[in-house]
């Protein structure tokens, strides 16, 4: 390790993974950093090709604030290539930023399936040439540094590699603000001097714009796990409160009055207390699978079971509102006309994975109803693709599948045409553009009675209600 000073010149640094986690985190390092070289590597070369292209609207994912940073810093101290082998030698510090995603079947489901995880430490650890510092940013469980060492210790037993844990905390649509002005940076690490030693150059490299209290230090594992609890508090959160939401519907109480007020309470606070159709996206979900099979593995059932519980409101949470639907319509749904109004997991992004709206969708679908589904970013393409992967694993075979989505439009929202004789306009994501339909235009084209279910509290009710509109929010009576 002696080779590393805790210089940023000449330093180069290395991100495995060019998804959500890897690029905005290498690229506002990059703008803070100008002395340091960032290179992004990733297996798919269509994605590379893409973070390259000129023209900022192919750029692969959607993130507010981060086509920005790239026309800024891209080509300068930031570049993309699927050079891995290269990239990965002439690096000091190697971030691994691939997918983890959950197991979904056999005897490791629901735990974290580290085959892209492995298979990166293995191609990192043949090609290396010389020490290096190896940087878990993605999401992984509890010893994962433990895999880490001993891939490294045989297949390169000669050279030295540093393992450091820092866990990303970027919620998608805000991540350039969580990246630039985070809550804390956390960075676990052995206690050997080699170990504290690539920590601290870790800590410098952050130390560029974030202040050093900020910046936490503690042991590998610590810092693990601490990645999966953050997770799994937030997803407690939202259980909690859209658990109570249910509890207002059949009492008269109302969840955003109950939210206001529990959250007054500074020892409480006001975060993640919004009641919705339940949390989607690729990590709350994962985080506590993982959780779970965690502290089962252990041995420690009620503790896996607690945090069961909180997964299992949130699939109640959905199915509530699907019921909701459904019971307006005396159960009966079918050949109804429905518009879908949001696809995301939440706004400002055009991620759909693990989004409450494909279950909900999916659910309208079997039932007969016909949808026209609508998203500000997400595509058609991955639309339906989401759709038929949820189908084909519960089981319905492809011709039923094609059945189903000769079921779905995909016209655009301004056009009121779109909305013609709709029986029901469903909000599953809070995009600003859905606040301000012409709701009195919609409601003429719309068949009577027409419904509206606000999955995600967006619009004035009362205001809906004078137009005619039947109406159903979340945790209101
Ligand atoms: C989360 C964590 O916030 C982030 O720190 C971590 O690094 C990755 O996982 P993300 O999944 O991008 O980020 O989204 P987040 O903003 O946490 O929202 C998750 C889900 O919870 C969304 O579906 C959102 O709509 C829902 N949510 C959030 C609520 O239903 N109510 C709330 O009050 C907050
Ligand atoms: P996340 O939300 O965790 O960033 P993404 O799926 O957006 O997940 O990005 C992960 C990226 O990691 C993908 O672009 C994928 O191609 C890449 N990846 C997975 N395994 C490897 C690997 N072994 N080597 C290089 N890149 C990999």
């Amino acid at each position: 390790m002696g080779k590393f000073n805790l210089l940023l010149k000449n330093l180069k640094i290395c991100s495995v993974g060019a998804g959500y986690v890897g690029v905005p985190t290498m690229a506002v390092f990059a703008d803070y950093c100008p002395d340091v070289e960032f290179n992004v590597v990733d297996i798919n070369k269509e994605k590379i090709d893409k973070w390259n292209s000129d023209d900022l609207s192919k750029l692969p994912i959607y993130e507010p604030g981060l086509d920005d940073i790239i026309n800024k810093v891209r080509g300068k101290n930031l570049f993309f290539s699927t050079e891995i082998e290269n990239n990965i030698r002439k690096s000091q510090i190697i971030f691994i930023s691939v997918n983890t995603p959950s197991v979904v079947t056999g005897k490791f489901e629901n735990s974290s399936d580290l085959s892209n995880f492995k298979k990166c430490a293995e191609f990192i650890a043949k090609c290396s040439e010389s020490d290096k510092i190896i940087v878990e940013k993605s999401t992984v469980p509890v010893k994962s540094a433990d895999i880490l060492k001993k891939i490294f210790k045989t297949i390169k037993p000669d050279l030295k590699f540093q393992i450091l844990s820092n866990p990303e905390f970027l919620a998608e649509g805000s991540a350039i603000d969580n990246l630039r002005f985070p809550d804390r940076v956390l960075i676990g690490s052995d206690k050997d001097t080699s170990s504290i030693f690539a920590r601290d150059l870790l800590v410098n490299v952050y130390k560029n714009w974030i202040p050093k209290q900020k910046i936490i230090t503690t042991n590998l594992y610590s810092s693990e796990l601490s990645k999966l609890v953050s997770n799994a508090f937030l997803a407690q959160r939202i259980s909690s409160i859209n658990s109570i939401s249910a509890l207002c519907e059949v009492t008269g109480a109302d969840i955003s009055e109950i939210a206001k007020a529990v959250g007054a309470d500074s020892r409480i606070g006001g975060k993640y207390l919004k009641s919705s159709i339940g949390f989607g996206g690729s990590c709350l979900k994962k985080d506590l699978l993982n959780l779970i099979y965690l502290s089962n593995y252990y041995g420690l059932k009620e503790v896996a079971d607690y945090w069961l519980g909180v997964l299992k409101i949130n699939q109640f949470q959905s199915k509530r509102f699907i019921n909701k639907i459904l019971k307006c319509f005396n159960g009966n749904v079918n050949n109804k006309h429905i518009n879908i109004l949001g696809w995301a997991f939440k706004q400002n992004t055009d991620d759909s994975r693990d989004s409450p709206s494909i279950a909900i969708a999916a659910h309208l679908i079997t039932k007969g109803a016909i949808l026209n589904i609508h998203d500000v970013k997400v595509s058609k393409f991955n639309i339906i693709s989401d759709l038929s992967s949820f189908w084909k694993n519960k089981g319905f075979c492809s011709e039923k599948v094609s059945e189903f989505l000769d079921r779905i439009t995909f016209k655009k929202t301004n056009d009121i045409d779109t909305f013609n004789n709709s029986s029901a306009i469903v909000i599953l994501t809070e995009w600003k553009e859905y606040k301000v339909l012409n709701f009195n235009k919609i409601y003429a084209v719309m068949s009577k009675p027409s419904f509206i279910f606000d999955g995600r509290k967006i619009l004035n009710k009362s205001k809906l209600k004078s137009i005619g509109y039947k109406c159903f929010e979340i945790g209101k009576n």
